[in-house]
């Protein structure tokens, strides 16, 4: 059976792709700093026969990320997908305003995060000369987020997130780049808006809407949306992809 980690697996879209790359047969390791969630999914997982094992790894602590990584590999021997979810938005602040802290830590849980854990099964990988990374961007990169997100009176400014999903899409081309004479592909998935639990506690009801308006399809997006893009390419369907930036979206962005 293959292996996927995928971290920040216990809720929102990581939650999504955990139990999906599970249904494809995939043997998944969700790692996640919440354990009350990573606890839930488990008694679901099981309720449905799917192959998911709860691991508790702070993918921002470079000794934790190093030893999870490395107990998984003596556990199953193996890495085949890495799908580096965890991320998002840390505060919302105009520049101007914002703190060398603020910045940073954006920088570190989006971007930083994803070098750490790469790092980590890259040694297995290029042994066994094969394994696909899907690094988890945003369509807020070549769209520069959307002009709803500032009609309220509670616009989200997320400057630094994108700066930081920006590089990410940036490392995954360069990547690719690297790695490809290892057999180890390199691919990002931009989602579009997604208004899950945590999202929609933090931006304006009217701004949803008017994004939803800006879409083709003309609904809200939702985490399963964005599932088959990362089972594709954690699949050999997609064997000779890399460096690639897979949007899904509703058409919100059409973007690069
Ligand atoms: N929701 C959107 O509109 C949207 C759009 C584009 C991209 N994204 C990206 O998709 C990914 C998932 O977004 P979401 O909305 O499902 O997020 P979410 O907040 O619903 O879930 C994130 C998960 O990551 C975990 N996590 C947070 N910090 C962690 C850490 N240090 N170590 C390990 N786990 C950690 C959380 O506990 C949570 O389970 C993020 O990278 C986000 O930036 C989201």
């Amino acid at each position: 059976m293959q292996i996927a980690v995928v971290t920040g697996g216990a809720n929102g879209m990581g939650r999504a792709y955990s139990i999906g790359l599970a249904r494809a047969g995939f043997r998944v390791i969700a790692a996640d700093i919440d354990e009350a969630a990573l606890a839930t999914l488990a008694v679901e997982a099981r309720g449905e026969n799917l192959a998911i094992e709860p691991m508790v790894m702070n993918v921002v602590n470079e000794a934790d990320v190093n030893s999870g990584m490395q107990n998984i590999l003596n556990r199953h021997n193996q890495i085949d997908v890495l799908v580096n979810n965890a991320g998002g938005a840390v505060a919302n602040c105009r520049l101007a305003e914002m703190s060398l802290e603020q910045w940073q830590a954006h920088m570190t849980l989006n971007l930083t995060s994803q070098f750490l854990c790469i790092r980590a099964v890259l040694p297995s990988m290029s042994r066994r000369q094969r394994g696909s990374i899907i690094n988890i961007a945003s369509t807020s990169v070549s769209s520069g987020t959307t002009a709803a997100l500032y009609v309220s009176d509670r616009p989200a400014n997320l400057v630094a997130y994108v700066a930081a999903k920006g590089a990410v899409v940036a490392m995954t081309r360069t990547l690719a780049r690297e790695l490809g004479s290892d057999g180890i592909r390199v691919n990002a998935v931009s989602p579009g808006f997604t208004p899950t639990e945590r999202v929609r506690a933090t931006i304006a009801p009217e701004a949803i809407t008017r994004m939803v308006d800006d879409q083709a399809f003309k609904r809200p997006q939702q985490p399963n949306d964005t599932v088959g893009a990362v089972v594709f390419l954690a699949s050999p369907a997609s064997r000779f992809m890399t460096g690639q930036n897979l949007s899904v979206d509703g058409g919100g962005s059409m973007g690069l």
